[in-house]
C-alpha cells in the first residue's frame, strides 16, 4: 500500500506546474489528514512485528515526499523570464586610441609648426620625374640603387615619365617649390614605399617627415639650428646633437644628424649598438641644381631640406624590436598605446 501511495504521489507531483495545485498536492499527501497521516495512524492497530517495518517505511515515505515537495516548490518559483537587473553596472564602450604612427607623426608636427613650418600633404603614387629626375637623380644613374622601388606599370598618354609609388617624400620638396615662391618653410609627412623583404627593421610601407626651407640667405646654420631645436624637443632638452657628412643626389652638402644616445646619454649601449650616437635623419643645403630646375636662381636663393623616417622614433622610445608590429593590426600591440 505504502509503494501504491508513493507512486501515485509523484506521478500526480510531476504534472504540477503551478503553486495552487502544488499547495493541493501538498495537503493531499502530507497535510494532517494527508495520506502519510493516515498511514502514520494506522501503526497501533498493526501487530508489533509488522509495526515497526511499515513505521519505516512510512517514514521514508514522508521524507521522499517532503524533498519532492520542496524540490518541485523551487522549481515552480523560479521565474521564467530573466528580469532586467538595472542595479548591474554598465558595459564601459571600448574607446579607440591613436596609432603610434599618428602619435608621433603629431608630436613632430607640433614641433616643427611651432617654429614657423606649414603642413604639406602630397600624392603617394609619383612620378619617375619628382622621385627620381627632377632630385638630381637622372635615368641609370647608380644613386637610384638607394631607393628599392615599386613601379607602376602604367603608360601615360601624355608620354610622362613612368609611375612609381614614392620611395621617400622628397618629390614633395619639387611639388611645393614649383608651386609657391620662396620664403617656402614646409614640412611633409607621408607614406612611402619600397621593394623590400620584409624583417624586423625592414617594412615594404612606413612613414617619413620631409622639411624644406628656401629663402634668400638660408645658410647651414638655418639647417642645424633647426635640427638641433627639433631634437631637443622631441628626444629630451639635454640631447647634443652631431652633423656628420653623408651623401643624397639632391643636397649639397649633404649630412647624417645622430643624437647622443638617450638611454646612456653617449656611453654606448644595446639601443644605440655602443656607439653612444643614433641616427635619426638625413639632411642637407638643396643643390643649385634643383633650385634651377623648378626655377629659382641659386644665386639669389638658397635652402635646407631634411627627411626622416617615423617608425624608428617610437621604436627606440619604447623598445619595440620589430617594424612590422606597426602595421599588423595586431590589437595586443596597439592597446599598450597610451
Ligand atoms: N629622402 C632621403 C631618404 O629617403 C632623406 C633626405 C631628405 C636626405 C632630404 C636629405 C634631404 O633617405
Amino acid at each position: 500500500m505504502i509503494d501504491e501511495v508513493k507512486e501515485r504521489a509523484l506521478s500526480e507531483l510531476s504534472l504540477i506546474n503551478d503553486a495552487k495545485e502544488l499547495e493541493a498536492w501538498r495537503v493531499r499527501y502530507l497535510g494532517r489528514k494527508g495520506e502519510v497521516s493516515k498511514i502514520m495512524k494506522m501503526l497501533p492497530n498493526l501487530p508489533v512485528d509488522e509495526r515497526r517495518e511499515v513505521g519505516r517505511k512510512a517514514n521514508e515515505l514522508k521524507e521522499i515526499l517532503e524533498e519532492k515537495f520542496e524540490e518541485k516548490r523551487r522549481e515552480i518559483r523560479k521565474p521564467k523570464f530573466e528580469p532586467i537587473d538595472i542595479t548591474l553596472p554598465g558595459r564601459p564602450p571600448l574607446l579607440g586610441r591613436l596609432h603610434p604612427t599618428t602619435k608621433i607623426l603629431r608630436e613632430i608636427c607640433e614641433v616643427f609648426a611651432s617654429m614657423g613650418f606649414e603642413i604639406v600633404e602630397g600624392p603617394e603614387v609619383e612620378w619617375d620625374y619628382y622621385n627620381f629626375e627632377a632630385l638630381n637623380i637622372p635615368e641609370d644613374h647608380p644613386a637610384r640603387d638607394m631607393w628599392s622601388t615599386l613601379w607602376i606599370d602604367y603608360e601615360d598618354p601624355s608620354g610622362k615619365t613612368p609611375m612609381l609609388l614614392r620611395t621617400h617624400t622628397s618629390p614633395m620638396q619639387i611639388r611645393v617649390m614649383e608651386k609657391r615662391k620662396p620664403p617656402i618653410r614646409v614640412i611633409m609627412p607621408g607614406k612611402v614605399y619600397r621593394y623590400e623583404a620584409t624583417d624586423a627593421t625592414h617594412e615594404s610601407m612606413f612613414y617619413q617627415v620631409e622639411g624644406l626651407a628656401v629663402d634668400e640667405g638660408i645658410t647651414m646654420a638655418d639647417l642645424k639650428g633647426t635640427l638641433y631645436e627639433f631634437s631637443r624637443r622631441l628626444f629630451g632638452k639635454e640631447r647634443r646633437v652631431k652633423f656628420r657628412c653623408d651623401y643624397f643626389p639632391f643636397v649639397e652638402p649633404g649630412v647624417e644628424v645622430a643624437i647622443d644616445c638617450f638611454i646612456c646619454r653617449g656611453e654606448g649601449c644595446r639601443l644605440c649598438g655602443g656607439s653612444g650616437w643614433i641616427e635619426i635623419l638625413g639632411a642637407g643645403m638643396v643643390h643649385p641644381e634643383v633650385l634651377r630646375r623648378v626655377g629659382y636662381d641659386p644665386e639669389v636663393y638658397t635652402g635646407f631640406a631634411f627627411g626622416m623616417g617615423i617608425e624608428r622614433i617610437p621604436m627606440l622610445r619604447y623598445g619595440i624590436d620589430d617594424i612590422r608590429l606597426f602595421y599588423s593590426n595586431d590589437i595586443r600591440f596597439l592597446r599598450q598605446m597610451r
